[in-house]
């Protein structure tokens, strides 16, 4: 009992550091906000090797876009709640068109997956960033702040 406390009382200390950290009090906010920076830092990696900053290597490289596919697939079910939090950057027309906003997640879906599925050299890792890159773009015009 008394352990479970501390345990629980350790686990909401962790939270909140982490909530500290932006300022987001919203736990939906803060969950699809997460998402999202880690879409960034998968685009950042393809970014880099398609600049040169990093070796390219095909496995790193598919790794990338299967992790921006697999988040692109869970967005709609992220933004399904219209959860708001002083600190975000949702506009509220994403959920008087949610489907739209779930097309165009559908399609950064498509071009990341298609990208894992046939990635061998650097040029198709530029060829790939581009449609991804037009595909977080496509979005974030109408939907993000
Ligand atoms: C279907 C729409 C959609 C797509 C596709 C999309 N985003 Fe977003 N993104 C959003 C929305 C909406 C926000 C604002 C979320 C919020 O503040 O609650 C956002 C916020 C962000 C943020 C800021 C997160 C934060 O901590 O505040 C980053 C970084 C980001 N997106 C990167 C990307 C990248 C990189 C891609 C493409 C690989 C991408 N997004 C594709 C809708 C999208």
């Amino acid at each position: 009992m008394r352990k479970g406390l501390v345990v629980a009382l350790g686990l909401s200390f962790a939270a909140s550091v982490a909530l500290a950290h932006t300022g987001v009090k919203n736990m939906t906010v803060m969950k699809r906000m997460e998402a999202m920076q880690s879409m960034g830092d998968s685009t950042k990696v393809l970014g880099q090797m398609a600049k040169g900053e990093r070796t390219f290597n095909a496995e790193t490289a598919r790794a990338a876009a299967l992790a921006i596919a697999r988040h692109a697939a869970e967005t709609p079910v992220l933004f399904e709640e219209r959860a708001e939090d002083p600190k975000d950057e949702a506009k509220p027309v994403i959920w008087e068109q949610f489907e739209d906003f779930a097309t165009k997640s559908e399609k950064l879906e498509k071009v990341a997956m298609r990208l894992a599925g046939s990635v061998e050299s650097v040029d198709d890792v530029r060829a790939g960033l581009g449609e991804i890159g037009a595909a977080c773009k496509a979005c974030h015009e109408v939907y993000r702040e």
